[in-house]
């Protein structure tokens, strides 16, 4: 595991500087983000990235990018580089493309998006139009969208991994009643990196995937991290365990901690549309990882609740 200098000083004074101030506990020791290794290169990718789904999908106007602009540069600013994306969120490729034309700098993003169709000429036009749409030479990772006709589209991938115009190829999917198929096409194709829902509420993945992975040299990305919210209600109005404070400041930050600890897991994207969530999430790639006794009593006790 490698790790790259966090300044927590610079992302508090740009934060201020963007108008918000961190209104979540911040790890006061150890302020480094943690850094995975992309198995098929050696390429260390920092652990929280952003998702993009509903909450990049909205117009283009001065206010709505604003607000975009400074989640995208809290996370960069910590360190982290991934903003997953897709042509299935409507505008949210748009709204990237939008944000790095007026100024939010293209490199050191970690762009990753999808496709998501069926037939070799619309995927080859869907995925030409994501290139445009994100103002992009590069797209860092590109995902078939819910293993939809993945054969068809794995073939462009290769082709455009060889002229370079892509770096990474992945396959996802979101529920746990496609992990058998997931695992299957991975097996099948050996993309660069799988994308699958993981947390404390939907744990199936460490059945069969998740170690199937690490035995493929396949990275992990992990969505629906929160459930799509969902495990904030189940925690609501329950303060943090005493013995979880030594690595989690927040409930965000436990339940991103629990993920990132599973050592088949590269990177995880939360979706978020506050810059103070941005933060608090960020927050779960700095310090301490719970150990396999420590997730075992934050499962214990999230089944308890
Ligand atoms: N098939 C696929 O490939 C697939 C499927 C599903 C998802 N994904 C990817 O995975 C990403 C994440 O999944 P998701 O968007 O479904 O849901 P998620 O990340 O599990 O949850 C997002 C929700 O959590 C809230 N949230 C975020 N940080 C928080 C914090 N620190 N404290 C309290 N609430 C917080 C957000 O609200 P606020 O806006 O108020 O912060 C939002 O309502 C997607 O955006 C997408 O990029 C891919």
């Amino acid at each position: 595991m490698n790790e790259d200098y966090w300044n927590r000083r610079d992302l508090i004074a740009a934060g201020l500087a963007l108008g918000i101030t961190p209104n979540v506990a911040l790890p006061t020791e150890n302020t480094q983000m943690i850094n995975k290794t992309i198995p098929g290169s050696g390429e260390s990718l920092p652990v929280i990235g952003l998702g993009t789904y509903e909450v990049f999908d909205v117009e283009s106007s001065q206010e709505e990018l604003d607000l975009r602009r400074s989640i995208v540069e809290i996370l960069t600013t910590s360190g982290g580089t991934l903003l997953d994306t897709s042509p299935m969120y409507n505008r949210a490729e748009k709204v990237i493309g939008d944000l790095i034309e007026s100024g939010t700098a293209r490199e050191p993003l970690f762009l990753a998006t999808k496709v998501w169709t069926n037939g070799r000429d619309a995927g080859i036009r869907q995925m030409q139009r994501s290139f445009d749409l994100m103002q992009t030479e590069r797209i860092d990772l590109m995902q078939v969208h819910n293993l939809r006709d993945t054969a068809v589209h794995m073939d462009t991938i290769r082709e455009w991994q060889d002229a370079d115009r892509i770096r990474y190829s992945g396959l996802t999917h979101y529920a746990a009643g496609a992990h058998i198929d997931l695992g299957r096409e991975m097996q099948s194709f050996k993309p660069d990196f799988i994308q699958v829902n993981y947390s404390l509420g939907e744990r199936e993945a460490e059945d069969r995937l998740l170690p199937m992975a690490q035995e493929l040299g396949v990275a992990v990305l992990i969505n629906r991290p929160f459930q799509a919210g969902r495990l904030f209600s189940a925690v609501a109005g329950k303060p943090l365990p005493d013995w979880a404070h030594d690595f989690a400041a927040s409930w965000g930050q436990f339940f991103l901690k629990f993920i990132i600890s599973h050592p088949a897991v590269t990177c995880v994207i939360p979706a978020t549309s506050k810059t103070s969530h941005m933060i608090d999430n960020l927050g779960a790639g700095t310090g301490i990882l719970p150990d396999p006794a420590m997730r075992k009593r934050m499962i214990d006790y999230f089944a308890s609740l």
